[in-house]
């Protein structure tokens, strides 16, 4: 494992020594890495084999955010994001929580759900019986559509069979998927079966499919922060005149505003997604599964409602977060992806389950740095801050020079193109 996931001033480092930085901590071979991410890590000729039409390659910042100790382990959390703040912010927040212990996360039971649709079942209470009699038979005769799978100890688990109404019936495979996300192993499974459910039940067979609402592989993270890390401090450049219990009590009140409130908990949540995704798709996996599993789930009790909530516990604050994350580290992009498999390897993810963990912490710590922002100082200042350097870049200043640009910006409170001109222009003639 990464051997500090602290590494102090990293953010003032110039990018190669950054790199060396990260390679230093987790053994990785510098030219690996460089390898790795430069350009992406594709090629054109790459991109060609792995979707269709392929023009060319559509880049996005691969970053690193430091400080998550989870479960007692340091780790490096890879996240590929084009949003200034949200890798800083997971990292500030990944300190508060450390200081506190770290995060403690763990993963449910992690079965995939496939799907199989049935109609016109004349009798649906005696085909639910029917079907449940045989559940061992459609085990094995799952289990024979991925032999791979199952010869790695996993497979088909159980069924359920769910009554829609109508002569509607929907029967539920259950399977372990292991370390792969599973999307190709359960519609195989669900397409297997389809044809003897529907003989059993006595219907029209209909989708055979993977629900994304995978709400049997869940990841649960809980994180604790200290009142004295959370105040904002003037030695930061920051003060909002708040106590770090005042900090702590702003939090929990936003948390009840996104409890009471659909419009409030989808930017709260969207809040937690830029953590999560950010991960997900470092490491070549798909966000929009995440993002469709994510949302159903929050509106599981029939009203939308935050994936993470905020407490006092004692003189602490306490957050957690539940919700679907269905991972894999295996197949699919990580076959042919280069910067895809060098993340898995700088957070030396160990498992699917592993890499769910690392996720859902990148997910509460962007929550927590968003909340306390928001009920202190507000987000624009440290967003524009951190947004003042692509105005600085996108008005031309070379590598060393959008450093001072952007903070000259930040001291004037103006992010437009114009002003970063004129300052880059003035710093010129220096
Ligand atoms: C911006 O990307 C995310 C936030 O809007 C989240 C939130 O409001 O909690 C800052």
């Amino acid at each position: 494992m990464a051997r500090e996931s602290r590494i102090s001033g990293f953010y003032r480092l110039p990018l190669t020594e950054r790199r060396h930085a990260i390679c230093d901590s987790t053994g990785v071979d510098f030219a690996e890495l460089v390898e790795s991410l430069d350009r992406g890590g594709l090629d054109s000729a790459l991109a060609d084999q792995i979707v269709e039409n392929v023009i060319g390659i559509y880049g996005l910042p691969f970053g690193v955010a430091l400080n998550a100790r989870i479960n007692d382990v340091d780790r490096l959390l890879p996240m590929v994001v084009e949003e200034p703040s949200v890798i800083a912010a997971t990292s500030n927040a990944a300190r508060i929580i450390r200081a506190a212990g770290g995060f403690r996360a763990e993963v449910t039971e992690a079965l995939m759900t496939a799907q199989i649709q049935l109609t016109e079942v004349a009798e649906p209470d005696q085909a639910v019986q029917r079907l449940r009699d045989c559940e061992a038979t459609l085990l094995t005769l799952g289990g024979v559509a991925v032999p791979g799978l199952v010869a790695r100890g996993g497979g088909p688990q159980s069924i359920e069979v769910r009554d829609l109404g109508g002569g509607m019936l929907v029967v539920h495979v259950y399977l372990d998927c292991k370390d792969a996300m599973g999307a190709n192993l359960a519609n195989s499974v669900a397409e297997a079966l389809g044809q003897e459910v529907a003989r059993v039940a006595g219907g029209r067979l209909g989708l055979r499919i993977l629900s994304n609402l995978c709400d049997r592989r869940r990841v649960r993270v809980t994180g604790w922060a200290k009142a004295e890390d959370l105040r904002m401090r003037p030695d930061d450049g920051h003060d909002s005149g708040l106590s770090g219990d005042e900090v702590i009590e702003g939090v929990i009140a936003a948390s009840y505003f996104a409890e009471r409130d659909p419009y409030r908990a989808a930017t709260h949540n969207k809040g937690i997604m830029n953590g999560v995704d950010s991960v997900v798709i470092a490491t070549g996996n798909d966000y929009r599964a995440v993002e469709a599993g994510a949302h159903a789930f929050a509106a599981r009790s029939g009203s939308y409602k935050p994936l993470a909530t905020w407490r006092r516990d004692g003189d602490r604050l306490r957050g957690e977060l539940e919700m679907p994350m269905a991972l894999g580290i295996v197949g699919g992009t990580l076959r042919i992806h280069p910067a895809a498999r060098l993340a898995l390897k700088l957070a030396e993810v160990s498992s699917a389950n592993d890499l769910a963990m690392l996720a859902a912490s990148a997910g509460l710590a962007s929550n927590l740095s968003a909340l306390r922002a928001l009920a202190t100082e507000g987000i624009q200042r440290g967003h524009m801050s951190l947004h003042a350097r692509s105005v600085a870049a996108a008005a031309g200043a070379a590598h060393d020079e959008v450093a001072r640009v952007a903070s000259a910006l930040s001291a004037i409170g103006a992010f437009d193109i114009a002003s970063a001109k004129r300052i880059l222009a003035e710093l010129r003639q220096l």
